[in-house]
């Protein structure tokens, strides 16, 4: 027999716990000639057999029911979905809190908070010391606060030795510019990137052109290329933010953005971009959207990380219908427009594996073409053509 001051500090809790478990019947004493309380060896075993089953999240009451054999298998299968759910999340707040000090990778720590909180998620950005600029890159590319700058300089790496930097073709640029009418003195080309675009309007209309790009060595590189076109006198650069433009409203006949307004959001975009446009003028926009309602998991997986935001074509005409502007004509890229992204892309990768070995953005670009391989028109890049 034993006493209750052994008792408690055998099996670590208080003496008022194990009266209390006298008191529920959990236990019973025997009282000596002193009065005192006194355990059996019996009594003690069962209380550390029950708390046993108590430490894997059993109330009292359900702790004893199984050691009384009333076992209910359900109420136990309940309790494991339970402890798995605690668990992962338990794992998840592990994860993030040894991502957050540097210990692993933050990526779907990124890409969930793009997904369910995007401006506060830009805002933490900034407030981390990122650039505006960075802090957009780091969204849409690296995802990753800890890698970002070494992504950086091997994405830089691959696309600055690419002409296009999303699909299109010389063709489609200028059907797209068939479809203003009337004599356009001025456009605003945003996003130029190394001007894939830039050159076509600049060669087949009679405007001023004003291409920005917040890339700086994009825009060292078009400067040349304009030059040898000799197109100098048509086309004027500017680095500069699509989101916070350097000029007056209604300056523009036409807004030109081929494979850039995604940055902002598409809606964002149109909104804040059209007051640069006269009254009347137009907004070309070329933007990746759903074809289908059945999309495969697989690209419908792929592009919920990549591009949580991506509507069907349905959502972003009424999108700019909301916004005041009339749809004067859209069309859907050719798979050649496709072409002449990735398979340059393809090649310039396939050129930096050895010299990368192990990368993130190789396993990035990869993943792209691969869902861009099995499209199956399940997502197109659109034309828009618009109208305020
Ligand atoms: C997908 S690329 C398309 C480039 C080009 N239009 C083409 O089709 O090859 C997007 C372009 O937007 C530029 N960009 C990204 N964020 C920007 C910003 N905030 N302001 C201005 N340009 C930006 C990038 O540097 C890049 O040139």
């Amino acid at each position: 027999m034993h006493q209750i001051s052994d008792v408690a500090k055998r099996l670590g809790v208080s003496r008022s716990t194990l009266l209390y478990y006298e008191k529920i019947g959990l236990i019973s004493a025997e009282r000596r000639d002193n009065n005192y309380r006194s355990y059996s060896e019996h009594d003690i075993e069962k209380l550390i057999f029950i708390l046993q089953l108590k430490d894997s999240g059993l109330s009292l009451q359900e702790s004893l029911d199984v050691f009384e054999q009333k076992l209910r298998p359900d109420l136990l299968q309940e309790k494991l979905v339970l402890l798995d759910k605690d668990i992962a999340k338990k794992q998840q707040a592990r994860e993030l809190l040894a991502a957050l000090i540097g210990q692993q990778s933050l990526r779907d720590f990124h890409i969930q908070s793009e997904s369910n909180a995007p401006k506060a998620h830009q805002v933490w950005l900034q407030s981390q010391g990122l650039s505006s600029k960075d802090s957009q890159r780091l969204r849409w590319l690296s995802k990753d606060i800890n890698q970002h700058e070494s992504y950086m300089s091997e994405f830089n790496h691959i696309f600055n030795s690419l002409e296009r930097w999303a699909p299109g073709s010389e063709n489609e640029t200028l059907a797209a510019l068939k479809l203003i009418p009337g004599n356009i003195k001025s456009i605003l080309e945003i996003g130029c990137g190394h001007g894939i675009a830039t050159l076509p309007l600049a060669q087949h209309s009679k405007a001023s052109i004003t291409a920005i790009d917040n890339e700086a060595n994009a825009l060292d590189y078009l400067a040349s290329k304009i030059a040898d076109k000799k197109q100098q006198d048509k086309i004027q650069l500017l680095n500069a933010d699509m989101s916070d433009l350097p000029f007056k409203e209604e300056r523009f006949d036409l807004i030109w953005s081929e494979g850039s307004a995604y940055i902002m959001g598409f809606e964002n975009a149109l909104r804040y971009w059209k007051d640069f446009l006269k009254p009347g003028a137009f907004i070309v926009i070329s933007e990746l959207i759903w074809s289908t309602d059945t999309a495969s998991e697989k690209a419908k997986k792929y592009w919920d990380r990549n591009y949580p935001d991506m509507q069907d074509r349905a959502t972003r005409l009424a999108q700019a219908k909301q916004l005041g502007l009339k749809l004067i004509g859209d069309f859907s890229l050719s798979d050649q427009a496709w072409n002449n992204y990735y398979q340059p892309l393809k090649a310039a990768i396939d050129k930096s594996r050895s010299k990368l070995g192990q990368s993130e953005v190789l396993n990035d670009i990869d993943e792209e073409i691969a869902i861009a391989e099995i499209r199956n028109s399940e997502f197109d890049y659109q034309f828009f053509i618009f109208q305020l």
